[in-house]
């Protein structure tokens, strides 16, 4: 696979089958995705990686919290900015609703769409979990070279036939993953990622998600 090929075939996998990632594979992307480039090769980024009996074990203590506190603990940062603007709002909007169509999830039936987000919290029933921390004393653009990690491993995790899932809705859960993973004070959670083998029958991993035309989004100054 070339990068082209690991670029396009990479989109959010919300469906996994139980098939096991090995240990060493993972280890592996990291160990690669370490060459991700940062400002002043700071690499601000952490990871946790759940498998296995901590991955169930964490699980089972979310589930169990979630039925108490079904919107969760808060966030420590805004996922989205307040008020959200044109066209962001929009493409979230849609973005929203092509995914809920998948599953012919109508926008009435809110229990059913609280129960697929909810999802989220199961890690889509992937067999690995990575945890991405950033230090506190860090700002906007040592959160953009975590980004730039993050798709690294993404892009690897494709070479190697896994798929992924970003989760910025553990920021939701950002007390109890701290606590469960013993983070000392200075590190905040940024998000999740699920990792593992993408279940091809589930309808919701049908959904392409659109992207703005390059014109849209570039101006070339080339003339
Ligand atoms: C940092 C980050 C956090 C995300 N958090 C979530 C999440 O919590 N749950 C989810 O289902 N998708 C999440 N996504 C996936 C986005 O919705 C997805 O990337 C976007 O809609 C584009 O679709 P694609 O990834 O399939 O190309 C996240 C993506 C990123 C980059």
């Amino acid at each position: 696979m070339n990068v082209t090929e690991a670029v396009e075939t990479r989109m959010s996998c919300r469906a996994f089958l139980d098939t096991p990632v090995p240990l060493d594979m993972l280890r592996e992307i990291l160990q690669i995705a370490r060459r991700a480039p940062s400002g002043g090769n700071l690499q601000p980024w952490q990871v946790h990686v759940l498998a296995g009996a901590p991955l169930r074990e964490f699980v089972t203590l979310i589930r169990s919290k979630l039925d108490l506190q079904p919107e969760g603990e808060g966030t420590e940062y805004d996922v989205y900015p307040p008020n959200l603007k044109e066209p962001y709002r929009s493409r979230r909007f849609k973005c929203g609703e092509d995914l809920y169509a998948t599953l012919s999830i109508t926008r009435a039936e809110r229990p059913r769409r609280l129960a697929q987000f909810a999802r989220n919290y199961e890690f889509f029933g992937a067999p690995a979990a990575l945890f991405f921390v950033i230090d506190r004393a860090m700002g906007a653009p040592q959160w953009a070279d975590i980004g730039m990690f993050l798709q690294t491993i993404m892009l690897l995790a494709r070479e190697r036939g896994l798929h992924t899932c970003p989760q910025e809705a553990w920021a939701s859960w950002h007390r109890t993953v701290a606590e469960f993973l013993r983070l000392p004070p200075e590190l905040m959670l940024f998000c999740g990622m699920a990792v593992g083998y993408r279940d091809e029958q589930a309808p919701i991993n049908r959904l392409r998600t659109d992207r703005a035309a390059v014109d849209e989004l570039a101006t070339f100054h080339t003339a």
